[in-house]
């Protein structure tokens, strides 16, 4: 060999190796997943890719990074990706590549969840609807068909994310894929073929050879090599199916979805904070927030029917992608106290003892490593538990870690982050710039009622929805003329059987009635519409309309919607009835404002010289207006608004609905974190609109000349719509003097040999915000909430004085909860320290 072919030859040798280093190889065994060969905790979080922008992304990353995230959990949506069959779509929000890089970019791993049936509340399970129409096809089951076009779609990303090298094995931040999922909660009924069918799955996605492990979540039976795991409120319960698997949690809810027509659901951290530190004590080693970002349902992409566009779930951060405080901050010193464990928790399984009812013992020990957990899972009364010689105070329904079995670094009931108020300012509110006077004032054009498009068809009977307009837009036009030559100025009833999801009946041209489901009552809808018929022809309009598509459940794909009938005309003359099922029905599918592309704004003949027509049904509007000022996050109030869907320069925003409202009775003001939760348990928003509040990405918005099109389906009066920015009004935290030190402060006493005690920590959301005032500070016996604390019977007369001197012009402060700072304002009793801020 000559001297520069060894050159070669070395510099090849060097450029393997060195891939080599970079790649991981990730396997796991009994006690947890092993990256290169050591066993990890990883603490993981769900951000679905489609529900912010690609502009959010690096911001929502970093922020789970910064709030203790090693991984980041997405699904894939297939029916993003592929609307078409074989014609693909990987831009803009759905630039799958750019999401798992972004995560990458930030150090973390990633868990690709393929699914390709995801459930996640989007529309049809994230199936694309042409799949509907294979002939032959059956969903989820033994089928091949369906086998051919799940293997054809799982292997496509596989194949993606291995030419962008993704996997760890080939030195990406994929760590770990799912296939299928819950298939185990709703299998009952597709009987043997169902098990066949998940035998295949296993087998099909292992066969793509990803070099990272596979999990099916709610599935019992999942076959070897793939890990079985847990999903739900609790998985402290939850054992794998082998004991060569470890105990992985893919999803806990961090608060629950919100359908139009339901309450606000909240779930309080101290509960999460306990089932997460319920998972660890008892064996657990990977845990997912679902969801850690919820986001947006932007377009038609909700599922449902009745998931509401906002998907903010009472995540660590919100829709807005500004950190939810305290449960962001609350789980991020979680997350670290965890980590405090992490070599005992590896290193063996636990030792569980229970030293009375309902407090359980947990330890992890091995040669010098010791970490001990502490429940007591009594919901209404404290405990005490001796332990290894010392005694423990745990509160009610709360958890105690510690990290070397001795000293207790964090109670998951007592939250030192602080908190926040975050609300929107409305435009409107400030002089001179609501949206009338910062735009050029609405234009607007007539959907006409019934029958307009050259492409509607006729047809005997009752059409199902589904099948009729393959969700190419929500509406689906039901016509007929008849002739009511006898029954003239009869008080009549037109009575419809729908199975959903709303429907709008016009009569003669004129709205007649209007109903729609509710989501606790997906499937039925019966309407009887009272109808005086003129002699001769009558026209019979029926609008039905879907609201998002059926996502779980066995055979969800084919419960179908629309008029099933009967559609049956009582009380004419003499008592006759009528059933009109059976008649030749013209169908119209979508709206002439949908074909005439209007969304954009662009096209279309609008009006803006006769007066706005305001409170009448199927209309669609026009707007100009310029950007809220600033960088906060913005939204748009549709208060006045009945239903419809939103564009902002030809971007869907997703339906708006203001007008359906939350049931009464179904909320709690206060809410008590302690004994199980379940997701109807702390709602909010009673009796007011479920959803007001639309998000608007900065990205999609220019500062001025933007175009706002909607099309009111119910009426409404555009003017009344104003626009708003979200920002943190207020930073919190109330500190008692029995509260544990920051869990960064851990084993610093040891260190500096000086007892560290409670402190009280306020940072400001941005870097460039300093706090500007102290709008409370008490210390001794404070009352009350965030935004609403007051004095209680005792308090130090320099709390404000020494928060102003410690906060005043810094964009974080910290201050020691104790005598020694404020003097002791009524001995012997327990003492607390309140404090609200602002950030400007
Ligand atoms: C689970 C499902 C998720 C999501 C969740 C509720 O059953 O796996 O995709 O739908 O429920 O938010």
């Amino acid at each position: 060999m000559r001297r520069n072919q060894i050159v070669l030859v070395l510099v090849w040798v060097v450029g393997i190796y060195a891939t080599t280093l970079l790649c991981a190889t990730v396997d796991y065994d009994h006690r947890a997943l092993l990256i290169d060969g050591k066993r990890r905790v990883l603490i993981s979080g769900s951000i679905h890719y489609p529900r912010s922008t690609p502009e959010m992304w690096p911001d929502l990353i970093q922020k789970s990074k910064d709030g203790g995230l090693d991984v980041i959990e997405t699904y894939v949506f297939w029916n993003q990706h592929e609307p078409v069959r074989g014609q693909y779509n990987f831009e803009g929000r759905n630039d799958l590549v750019r999401f798992v890089k972004a995560v990458a970019a930030a150090g973390l791993y990633v868990h690709l969840r393929i699914g390709p049936y995801v459930c996640a509340e989007w529309n049809y399970g994230g199936f694309p609807l042409w799949l509907h129409f294979i002939p032959g096809i059956k969903f989820r089951t033994d089928n091949e068909p369906f086998k051919a076009e799940m293997k054809r779609f799982t292997a496509k990303i596989v194949d993606m994310m291995k030419q962008e090298k993704l996997y760890a094995s080939q030195g990406g931040p994929i760590i770990l894929s799912q296939i299928e999922n819950e298939y185990g909660n709703i299998d009952g009924p597709y009987g043997a073929a169902g098990k066949s069918y998940i035998n295949w799955a296993a087998s099909m996605a292992t066969s793509l050879d990803t070099g990272v492990p596979w999990v099916m979540c709610q599935q019992a039976d999942a076959p070897d090599p793939i890990i079985n795991t847990c999903n739900g409120f609790y998985c402290d319960q939850f054992t794998p199916n082998s004991n060569k698997k470890p105990k992985m949690w893919t999803e806990n809810w961090t608060g629950w979805f919100l359908s139009f027509g339901g309450a606000t659901p909240r779930r309080p951290v101290e509960d999460i904070a306990f089932a997460v530190a319920r998972f660890f004590q008892r064996g657990g080693t990977f845990q997912n927030y679902y969801m850690y970002h919820g986001g947006t349902n932007f377009d038609r992409t909700s599922g449902g029917p009745f998931i509401t566009t906002s998907y903010d779930y009472d995540a660590p951060i919100d829709e807005y992608g500004i950190i939810r405080q305290p449960k962001w901050g609350h789980l991020k010193d979680l997350h670290k106290a965890i980590k405090l464990c992490e070599e005992a928790l590896i290193a063996t399984d636990p030792t569980i003892s229970s030293p009375g009812p309902k407090l359980e013992v947990a330890v992890y020990k091995t040669g010098d490593k010791c970490a001990a957990f502490l429940a007591n899972d009594n919901d209404n009364s404290d405990a005490t538990v001796k332990f290894n010689g010392n005694s423990y105070q745990l509160p009610a329904w709360s958890v105690s870690i510690l990290p070397d079995c001795k000293n207790v670094v964090l109670n998951t009931a007592k939250i030192n982050s602080a908190s926040m108020i975050s609300s929107f300012t409305t435009e409107s509110s400030k002089a001179d710039t609501s949206l009338e006077a910062s735009t050029s004032g609405w234009s607007w054009i007539s959907e006409p009622v019934g029958i307009s498009k050259a492409d509607s068809f006729a047809k005997i009977g009752l059409a199902e929805q589904i099948n009729t307009t393959a969700d190419r837009s929500d509406y689906l036009w039901y016509s007929l003329s008849v002739d009511l030559q006898d029954d003239a100025d009869s008080q009549a009833v037109l009575h419809v059987e729908s199975l959903g999801h709303a429907l709008h009946a016009f009569i003669n041209g004129k709205l007649a009635g209007s109903s729609q489901g509710i989501n606790s009552n997906k499937r039925a809808l019966n309407v009887d519409i009272p109808i005086t018929p003129v002699a001769g022809k009558n026209t019979i309009d029926l609008l039905s309309l879907t609201v998002g598509l059926q996502n779980y459940g066995s055979f969800f794909d084919i419960w179908g919607a629309g008029i099933t009938g009967p559609v049956i005309l009582k009380g004419l003359k003499n008592g006759n009835t009528v059933d009109l099922s059976s008649q030749k029905w013209t169908y119209q599918v979508g709206l002439k404002g949908e074909d005439l592309g209007l969304s954009s704004g662009s096209s279309g003949q609008w009006n803006s010289q006769s007066t706005l027509p305001k409170n009448q049904p199927f209309i669609w509007y026009k707007t100009n207006f310029a950007a809220p000022t600033g960088s906060n996050p913005v939204a748009i109030d549709f208060t006045g608004m009945g239903k419809g869907e939103a564009w902002v320069n030809g971007q869907s925003i997703g339906r708006y609905w203001p007008t359906n409202a939350a049931p009464n009775g179904v909320c709690s003001d206060s809410c008590n974190y302690r004994g199980p939760y379940t997701s109807t348990k702390c709602q909010t928003n009673c009796g007011k609109p479920s959803q007001t509040l639309y998000h608007v990405p900065r990205s999609w918005l220019k500062p001025d000349g933007n175009i706002l099109v909607l099309f009111e389906e119910s009426g409404g009066d555009p003017t009344k719509i104003s626009f708003g920015t979200k920002q943190v009004a207020s930073l919190c935290a109330h500190i008692s003097d029995s509260h544990l030190p920051p869990v960064e402060m851990w084993n610093s006493d040891t260190k500096s040999g000086k007892k560290v005690g409670p402190v009280l920590s306020l940072k400001c959301p941005h870097q460039d915000q300093v706090i500007s005032s102290i709008k409370f500070a008490s210390y001794g016996t404070p009352l009350g909430t965030c935004g609403d604390y007051y004095h209680g019977r005792c308090s130090s007369n320099k709390a404000m004085s020494i928060l102003q001197k410690a906060c005043i012009g810094s964009s974080s402060c910290s201050v020691g909860v104790s005598t020694d700072t404020f003097g002791d304002p009524c001995k012997g009793v327990a003492k607390s320290l309140a404090v609200e801020a602002t950030c400007t």
